[in-house]
């Protein structure tokens, strides 16, 4: 029999019988000709149904199979340039056909145009569409890139708990369940505040998962379920913090450019823009980014945009102060040394000026704004301490965590890349609910 082969192989099968396990995508009847658009999960191949070849009661049954329909397609590999699905141009002359499932006929997510509440009710089958598809497996081999960098400088991977007794990133947005005797536990905002007992055993470490955020912000940027890949570093300051990130992030996108390349044109990505990251990324300070924005602000005639770029020194930048910044320069950029108080409570405080700290967000070109969120952290246990109640924050959850601090402290730093925020950058997608397969956000818990 045949093998059974990988539609994203068929290249090394020229001239010879295959078969494909897959589901009819799309179906056009031209003559004694039927062409099926087959989808395998690892790519899309033109089968082509030739009457005189076939049965003809199974060429009638071609004729008519519905889209999503599971079949084993047996047939020959050519070589046709104009065919559509996989790169390079290859089809299957279809010398048989078994149907698994003819699929029901009122499949929602038929070939036309569907609103976006439409898609992401049907997002169980939506993630069959090629947009998504395509996308999704850049998430797959960004993660691959991202762990190969880790796992090959040193980082150990350290997989930190999920049920958390206290908040890393602000009380504001926690998930509380109830936990026990113990009263609640809170769903994890960030594996930080662990990977920062790990590095005392192991220097370099990183841990990848699930963080939660209860966001009451419905935006293009937030969910609040998204992975995030959180490297921690013993005996490290700001400035090679700096150093590691940029180095990690030309990595991955080196990576997905060169793994991705039909995915990333499918979805109409410029990829002239992502072959410019490389080190060094432009690292422009808090004070000096908000000069820059006051000069822009001053030169801009629009008077809706001089009022959304306003800032006083001491607040956070939003996204159009970032996608400003950011639309000087070809590369992500780093903002570094943040005013102390819109920062979480863990953060060094900037030598001689207390209102400032060890902080640095990456921001990504084109738009995308925040990636990366990082700092250097605070050594010294009478700071820390000070720290959580000016933060109102519970002594005792924190309590290991003032012990790393007294038995063995060194200066240390780390960050933490949001999975998602990174996809849509790298896929040129403007929102981020289709970079991770089953979205959370405040109004969606469903499918
Ligand atoms: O800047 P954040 O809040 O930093 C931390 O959580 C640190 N504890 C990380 C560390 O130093 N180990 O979040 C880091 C990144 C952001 O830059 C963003 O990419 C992503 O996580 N992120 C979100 N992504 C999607 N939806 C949300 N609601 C997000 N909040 C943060
Ligand atoms: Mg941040």
């Amino acid at each position: 029999m045949a093998p059974v082969i990988r539609v994203d192989q068929i290249d090394r099968y020229e001239s010879q019988q295959v078969r494909i396990h897959g589901w009819v995508y799309n179906r056009t009847h031209k003559g004694k000709l039927v062409f099926l658009l087959v989808r395998d999960g690892h790519g899309f191949v033109q089968c082509v149904a030739f009457k005189n070849d076939l049965d003809a009661d199974l060429f009638d049954q071609i004729t008519r199979l519905p889209q999503e329909t599971s079949v084993i397609v047996t047939g020959e590999v050519r070589r046709d340039p104009r065919a559509p699905g996989v790169p390079g141009g290859y089809e299957l002359g279809v010398t048989d056909l078994v149907i698994l499932q003819p699929a029901a006929e009122d499949y929602p997510l038929a070939l036309k145009e569907h609103g976006v509440d439409f898609v992401m009710e049907h997002r169980h089958l939506w993630l069959r569409m090629p947009s998504q598809w395509a996308i999704l497996r850049v998430r797959a081999a960004l993660i691959a890139a991202m762990r190969e960098w880790l796992d090959n400088n040193g980082y150990i991977n350290m997989d930190t708990p999920i049920l958390t007794p206290a908040a890393c990133e602000g009380t504001t947005t926690l998930f509380e369940t109830p936990y026990f005797d113990e009263g609640v536990a809170y769903l994890t905002q960030s594996g930080q505040l662990y990977n920062e007992a790990n590095i005392f055993a192991f220097s370099k470490v990183y841990s990848f998962g699930p963080t939660f955020r209860a966001e009451k912000s419905k935006t293009r940027r937030h969910l609040t379920e998204f992975w995030m890949v959180e490297p921690e570093i013993a005996f490290c300051d700001l400035e090679q913090l700096m150093e590691i990130e940029e180095q990690f992030v030309s990595h991955i996108v080196k990576r997905v450019l060169e793994r991705c390349p039909a995915e990333l044109a499918s979805l109409g990505r410029d990829t002239s823009q992502l072959a410019k990251v490389a080190p060094p990324f432009p690292r422009i300070s808090y004070d000096q980014a908000v000069e820059m924005l006051k000069e822009i602000r001053d030169q801009t005639q629009d008077l809706e945009q001089k009022e959304l770029l306003s800032l006083e020194w001491g607040s956070d930048f939003g996204s159009p102060h970032e996608t400003e910044l950011t639309s000087k320069f070809d590369k992500p950029v780093f903002i570094y040394g943040y005013p102390t108080q819109v920062k979480a409570f863990y953060m060094e405080p900037w030598p001689g000026r207390p209102e400032v700290c060890k902080s640095v967000d990456l921001l990504a070109p084109e738009g995308y704004g925040e990636v990366i969120g990082g700092s250097e952290r605070i050594s010294n246990p009478d700071l820390l301490l000070k720290r959580l109640h000016e933060h109102d924050l519970p002594q005792e959850a924190f309590q290991w965590y003032i012990d790393l601090r007294r038995f063995g402290s060194v200066p240390h730093a780390g960050f933490g890349m949001g999975i998602e925020r990174t996809v849509s950058w790298i896929c040129g997608i403007k929102h981020i609910r289709e970079t991770i397969p089953f979205p959370r956000t405040i109004n969606r818990v469903y499918p």
